[in-house]
């Protein structure tokens, strides 16, 4: 069976929150940020067939990843869910309507653009779309010599005390994922 090409999650934490997305029994799932449809995919094929499934990713930043995206969606169609594909900047007011359309989710995942203002934004607009909201590089720490933008961290843990939450924080390099149920 043909996947996504590129896998951009560690194994282990995509594994720890599929089974989690499982133990909540989630039928519906929004991803913001897809960029080749790793984690979309991964999760969505734990998800039983008919499960609604809807990447928000935006044609600039997706770049050359954009036809490995769409072909992960077709894919997903072919083996029956109800996959939906939304290009653009997930801040822009017209690409939240057309989540917000397709929504309430069981889940939501926030993976796209990892500084704070972003995050943010991407809480408020489609946290409230979510019985579970989780983010990507939680726990992310900058390597020497290759500091990226990543201020997940500071987000998640200015947030997290207000809800019940649990995290994937594994030992060794890793990026952490922070699930919540609002
Ligand atoms: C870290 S990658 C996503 C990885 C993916 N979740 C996975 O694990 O396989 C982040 C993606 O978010 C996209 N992105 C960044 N800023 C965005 C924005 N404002 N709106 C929509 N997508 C955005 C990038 O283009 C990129 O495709």
């Amino acid at each position: 069976m043909e996947t996504c090409v590129k896998k951009l999650q560690r194994e282990e934490e995509i594994a720890w929150f599929v089974n989690l997305l499982s133990r909540e029994n989630v039928r519906s799932y929004l991803e913001i940020g897809s960029k080749f449809g790793g984690s979309l995919e991964r999760v969505a094929m734990a998800l039983r067939a008919g499960s609604r499934i809807v990447s928000v990713d935006m044609p600039g930043g997706t770049g050359a990843s954009r036809p490995h995206l769409e072909a992960c969606v077709e894919r997903l169609k072919g083996h029956g869910y109800d996959a939906h594909l939304i290009l653009g900047d997930s801040t822009a007011p017209e690409i939240i309507a057309q989540a917000a359309a397709l929504g309430p989710f069981d889940a939501v995942f926030i993976d796209a653009n990892h500084l704070l203002p972003y995050v943010t934004k991407d809480w408020e607009n489609y946290g409230p779309l979510g019985r579970i909201v989780a983010f990507h590089d939680i726990a992310y720490v900058p390597k020497p010599g290759n500091p990226k933008e990543i201020e997940v961290p500071q987000f998640w843990n200015s947030i997290k005390g207000g809800y019940r939450f649990e995290e994937c924080k594994l030992d060794g390099p890793h990026n952490g994922i922070g699930v919540l149920w609002r």
